[in-house]
């Protein structure tokens, strides 16, 4: 047993049953439920809000990884946690300088927090913000929808983050998101990622159940 966990994303789930997905990925061996909440101004794309966190809580007790790409996170965070977000994390470029501030917000919460960088953002905009973070997310698409193809430029910055937060002594996950497979999770996790979030690899395999453990020992 690796420490290797797997975080399918409800993006590709279908959302007129998505209890039933939830529960599904619950049963399939899950570590995580990967939330991607947009609001069509961060990004070109709208998913849903607090209320659906809220309602899909009853399904599962698998640790809630709820992913905000929406502007002014702050005016939100608070609402997130109430709906039973267990980690919550944050877009640096949506941040700027508020972005450690948005982090103990989350923390005083009592939930875990992490922040968020895209593609085009360097890895050393988050050194700062390490020392708070239980987690860092980089991003391995442009944020926005599902089902892209891996950006394996963003690697280093993985091993970038490895190398920093090992240096000042801090443990954190580092989480990868998108164009995750059972080719592209390889070298993800030569680069030191440990959280590795998936979904069209999840959803469209015939056997999710499979899929998960195929991606776990890849
Ligand atoms: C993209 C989202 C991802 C997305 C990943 O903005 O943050 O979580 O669901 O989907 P796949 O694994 O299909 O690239
Ligand atoms: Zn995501």
């Amino acid at each position: 047993m690796n420490n290797y966990k797997i975080a399918p994303s409800i993006l590709s789930a279908d959302f007129s049953i998505i209890g039933e997905e939830v529960k599904n990925l619950d049963l399939a061996g899950a570590d995580l439920i990967h939330i991607d909440v947009m609001d069509g101004v961060f990004v070109p794309n709208i998913t849903f809000g607090p209320k659906f966190v809220k309602d899909i809580r009853k399904y599962t007790d698998k640790t809630f990884d709820t992913h905000l790409m929406i502007v002014h996170p702050e005016n939100f965070v608070e609402r997130f946690a109430e709906a039973g977000s267990d980690i919550i994390t944050v877009h640096q470029e949506a941040c700027g300088d508020n972005l450690n501030n948005v982090l103990k917000m989350i923390k005083n919460l009592g939930k875990k927090c992490g922040a968020v960088i895209s593609p085009d953002t360097p890895a050393s905009k988050l050194f700062s913000a390490i020392d708070l973070c239980d987690m860092v997310l980089i991003m391995s698409v442009y944020p926005g929808f599902g089902g892209q193809k891996f950006i394996p430029d963003v690697l280093p910055k993985a091993e970038e983050i490895a190398n920093y937060s090992a240096k000042i002594n801090k443990k954190i996950d580092i989480e990868i998101d998108g164009g995750i497979n059972i080719e592209t999770i390889k070298s993800a996790k030569s680069a030191g990622v440990n959280v590795f979030v998936a979904g069209n690899t999840v959803f469209k395999a015939e056997d999710r159940r499979l899929m998960i453990e195929t991606l776990r020992n890849a």
